[in-house]
């Protein structure tokens, strides 16, 4: 048995329907919150929200919307509070991996405002979106918790990986300076995931080899990670065992970024 401590509790989570936003959401949902799983990729969303519901018995709403267009960010968020009536946790998670063994000066100019929009003003508009409500929601000691997905990436800089790991470290900028301005009410962490075999992999345990071998990256404790690996953090975070962290980038990768 789980300890349900998101009970009456609200989780939105973007890019939901794969890798850790999936595994998040049945994790929140087993701890007795309901969800907003929102994603870009209506088939998959639909499923994944279809068996979390089925699986968990909480209220799962799917909501398409790509995190990058502040109209829909917007339209999304105006929905969420419509469905819940709290969003004590935001998980901030959509991304994307994109140019591949590029170095900085090869990226192509679409390919920098892509993966920008999505990953570092994506994580920006959901956050824009939803501040004032979950700082007005009357939970004790905190109102809300917002949790972003960074990477290894931001602090390692991956050199065939350049665009990604800018937003990578934007999205660690973003992570205190949200921390700053919404304490005391609000916290704000990151979770650095390092390798994971999830949906930017392709789901591939080769394709995640590929790039370790490519980078000659050594994992210290030996192994791949998974998707698990870091909803365990995000269960710590979203718990009140963390209330007193805020403002932090938390590495959760094997011991990658040592
Ligand atoms: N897998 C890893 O090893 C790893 C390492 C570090 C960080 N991350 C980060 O984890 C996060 C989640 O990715 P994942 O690894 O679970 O991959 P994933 O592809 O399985 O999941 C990402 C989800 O985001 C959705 N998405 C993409 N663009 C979107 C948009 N514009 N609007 C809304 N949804 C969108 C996708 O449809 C997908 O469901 C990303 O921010 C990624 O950068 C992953």
């Amino acid at each position: 048995m789980v300890d349900k401590f998101l009970e009456g509790k609200g989780a939105l989570i973007t890019g939901g329907a794969s890798g850790f936003g999936r595994g998040t959401a049945y994790a929140f949902a087993e701890r007795g919150a309901d969800i907003i799983l929102v994603d870009i990729n209506e088939e998959q969303l639909e499923e994944t929200s279809k068996d979390i519901a089925q699986k968990t018995g909480r209220k799962v709403i799917p909501i398409v919307c790509d995190v990058s267009k502040s109209d829909q960010v917007d339209a999304m968020a105006k929905q969420a509070y419509q469905e819940l009536d709290n969003v004590y946790i935001l998980f901030n998670n959509a991304g994307i991996g994109v140019a591949y063994g590029k170095n900085i000066c090869r990226v192509r100019e679409e390919q920098w405002d892509h993966i920008m929009s999505v990953n570092l003003k994506g994580q920006w508009l959901v956050a824009k979106s939803i501040w004032r409500k979950m700082k007005a929601q009357k939970f004790e000691p905190l109102s809300g918790k917002i949790i972003c997905n960074a990477s290894a990436a931001g602090l390692l800089l991956i050199p065939e990986l350049p665009a990604y790991s800018i937003t990578k470290v934007g999205v660690m900028a973003l992570t205190k300076l949200l921390a700053k301005s919404l304490a005391p009410q609000i916290t704000a962490n990151a979770v650095l995931p390092g390798f994971h075999i999830t949906g930017i992999y392709m789901n591939s345990e080769e394709a995640v080899q590929t790039v370790l071998d490519d980078q000659n990256i050594k994992i210290p404790l030996g192994r791949i990670g998974t998707v698990d690996d870091v909803v365990d953090l995000l269960v710590y975070l979203a718990s009140p065992a963390s209330n007193y962290i805020t403002g932090q980038c938390i590495p959760v990768g094997g011991g990658v970024c040592i």
